[in-house]
């Protein structure tokens, strides 16, 4: 393995389990130091042993990014490299109980709607907001602006989701992962003098743990629709993710790598 990533210092929000995790213990291996962020110190320190830091840090809220930024810094001497990876991709009362139950009627040979929309509270549709949408733009600004005391420089990749594009998920969670793409070009233009790079990485279907909680048919029909006929291993997207992060990527800016086994093209 190169090490694409020697001497930087990384944070990845969401690295508990998953994706996350996955990227996290790869830009580990090509040299990084990783603090992961994660709703449990516990659960985020068991991934990858010292100096690499498990940090408590709940991406909803202001004071707990900036505190846990703050404690990245302070145990890894600086940030430069951001992976915004924690999403949430339904909330309660965002109406997805209904749409699935709908969703069996009409399996069952019932007329009946398969709705979201008209079932989705607004704190629903806040819950997945706040950590997909808005937990991007906290860490990225908590980031940014370390990356600007340090003198400029610096990688942040988001981890956005084909759903933004194709619309094939929660409304809530679609609107956010687009949004998420529209961040990424902004904040790509607006940091380009300071050095910073910004890009996303959009994974198809992804075996983690969500996927272990599916029934077996949804996810055969799932794998079914990529040309790989599989799901993609979330070290496939860790790869992706360390070519960003790192110098093979210092010509990447504002750019989006599809990552889905060629289930559809972009
Ligand atoms: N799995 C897939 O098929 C898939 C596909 C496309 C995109 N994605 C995206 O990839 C990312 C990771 O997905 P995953 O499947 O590994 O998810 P996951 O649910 O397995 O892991 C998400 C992690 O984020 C953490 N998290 C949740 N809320 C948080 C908060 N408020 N503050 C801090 N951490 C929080 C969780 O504790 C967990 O460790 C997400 O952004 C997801 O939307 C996943």
């Amino acid at each position: 393995m190169m090490e694409r990533l020697k001497g930087k210092r990384a944070v990845v929000t969401g690295g508990a389990q998953g994706i996350g995790a996955a990227i996290a213990r790869r830009l580990a291996v090509e040299g990084a130091t990783v603090a992961i962020l994660d709703l449990d110190a516990t659960a985020a320190s068991a991934v990858l042993p010292a100096p690499h830091v498990g940090i408590a840090c709940d991406v909803r809220d202001t004071a707990s990014v900036d505190a846990a930024f703050a404690q990245a810094k302070a145990a890894l001497g600086g940030v430069d490299v951001l992976v915004n990876n924690a999403g949430r991709g339904s909330a309660p009362g965002d109406g997805m109980d209904k749409y699935y139950a709908a969703q069996a009627q009409q399996a069952a040979g019932e007329a009946v709607f398969v709705d979201q929309t008209i079932h989705c509270s607004d704190e629903g549709w806040a819950g997945v907001m706040a950590v997909t949408l808005d937990g991007t733009f906290r860490c990225s600004r908590a980031a940014v602006r370390i990356m600007a005391e340090q003198g400029g420089g610096g990688a942040i990749v988001n981890i956005a989701s084909t759903s933004g594009v194709k619309g094939d998920g929660p409304v809530p969670y679609c609107a956010a992962k687009a949004a998420v793409l529209g961040m990424t070009r902004a904040m790509a233009r607006e940091l380009a003098d300071r050095g910073i790079r910004v890009n996303a990485v959009n994974p198809g279907a992804t075996e983690t743990p969500i996927y272990a909680t599916l029934p077996s048919e949804l996810k055969d029909a799932i794998a079914a629709d990529s040309l790989m006929k599989r799901l993609a291993h979330p070290d496939e997207i860790a790869g992706a993710v360390a070519f960003l992060a790192g110098d093979d990527g210092r010509f990447a800016t504002g750019s989006i790598v599809t990552v889905n086994g060629g289930a559809w093209f972009t």
